[in-house]
């Protein structure tokens, strides 16, 4: 008799190391007490520190008066919300996107595993660049797919477009990149997307074979100093487009977001079935009915962009002044620091010490830098200045 407790799948994707690393963070060290403690300062993870805004608050109590008898039936994508996620996506990329496009899925992640679902097939290589969001591995495996890493430009933490070139085989089915980067706050230049777009297009034709670009622009309406987000699907049509409404709400646990197929995608409509499939069998992946009539009132909603420019820049200009290496993010709410003394798990230590929460580049498979989270309050940032001087220190 096999005892096994659970699936082979299992020992795939949860036992995969980054989702392992995440898990034993998360769940078994302790943290979700720790950050409770009094004190204690916490720069990891995307959650508010704030109440919602009243707006935000009205828009979610609304949605759940019911106007008829259908409101909570099964729901595939109110018209309306489709319509107001279309308008913002043409506003904000510049293509005439087609709202049958457009499909509302629970948050990025869906989005995500919908997309590479819709064209990888068993066995087929998804490229993406270190560091990554820690659960690409995770949705890549649980799709039967190989994830292959290759890692950003270090220095400029730009794409590393010799390296993704090199990576790319015949079995390479689709690249994702992370515009505006998390953790890096990059958002990669038209130029890299143009030659990137040049480096798919011609391993697509070396290889007879297309490979398709999924843009996770979760973090694309928050940019700074007045930034213009280019998103990548401008430039390479094979490529879809996956949004979270979590970050720019500052709501993640709401779950709303969508996948779009752009104007220039051939055979699109071909596509608009097998999306849906594929978010029906994935264990319904569509938005709960209630946070679909808010959209159109959450789209003209985002938290306070230049309050959160102003906390990137008081946290810069301080750590550098203790003598940290970071550079300035362009986008998200994330700065993406080096550790000093260069191991990235014993500086994370050292600040928790000073109780100071951060997440050590290891979780993103890039060691020797440090995460830290500015959805943190103003407050908690100035708090925080001398204790990360302190950690500087003991480890300088
Ligand atoms: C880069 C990136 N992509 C996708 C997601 C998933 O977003 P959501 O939880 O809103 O689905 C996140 C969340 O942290 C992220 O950082």
């Amino acid at each position: 008799m096999d005892g096994r407790p659970t699936s082979h799948r299992v020992d795939t994707v949860a036992r995969a190391t980054p989702f392992q690393r995440l898990y034993e963070f998360y769940r078994l060290s302790g943290y979700e007490r720790r950050r409770h403690e009094p004190g204690v300062l916490d720069f990891t993870f995307g959650d508010p520190h704030e109440p919602p805004s009243e707006a935000y608050v009205e828009a979610l109590r609304e949605a759940t008066v019911p106007q008829h008898e259908l409101w909570f039936a099964y729901n595939f994508g109110d018209a309306k919300a489709i319509d107001a996620a279309t308008e913002s996506l043409r506003r904000h990329v510049g293509m005439p996107f087609e709202p049958a496009d457009v499909h509302l899925t629970t948050g990025g992640f869906a989005a995500i595993s919908t997309a590479l679902k819709i064209v990888g097939d068993p066995g087929d290589e998804v490229l993406y660049s270190l560091p990554p969001w820690f659960l690409y591995e995770g949705l890549i495996l649980e799709a039967g797919l190989v994830p292959v890493k290759v890692s950003i430009d270090r220095d400029t933490f730009d794409l590393d477009l010799d390296a993704i070139a090199a990576a790319i085989t015949p079995r390479t089915r689709i690249v994702i990149v992370n515009s505006p980067n998390n953790p890096t706050g990059r958002i990669y230049p038209p130029e890299t997307l143009e030659r990137l777009a040049a480096v798919l297009e011609d391993a697509s034709q070396r290889n007879g074979r297309r490979i398709h670009l999924v843009s996770d622009e979760a973090y694309n309406r928050i940019v700074y100093d007045g930034a213009h987000f280019r998103s990548p699907t401008e430039f390479y049509p094979w490529s879809f487009l996956a949004y979270s409404y979590g970050k720019t709400l500052l709501s993640p646990g709401e779950r709303i977001g969508y996948l779009a197929v752009p104007p220039t995608m051939p055979d699109r409509e071909e596509l608009r079935a097998a999306i849906e499939a594929i978010q029906i069998t994935g264990g319904w992946l569509f938005p709960n009915a209630s946070m679909q009539y808010a959209l159109p009132k959450l789209e003209t909603l985002a938290f306070d962009i230049p309050l959160y420019q102003r906390k990137r820049d008081v946290m810069v200009a301080a750590l550098r002044e203790i003598g940290y290496r970071v550079s300035v993010p362009e986008g998200t709410f994330y700065l993406f620091p080096e550790a000093p003394g260069g191991d990235d798990a014993a500086f994370a230590q050292a600040l928790d010490r000073e109780g100071v929460l951060v997440l050590p580049g290891t979780m993103f498979e890039t060691p020797g830098f440090f995460r830290i989270c500015l959805t943190a309050t103003m407050a908690t940032i100035e708090e925080s200045l001398p204790r990360f001087a302190a950690a500087f220190d003991r480890v300088g």
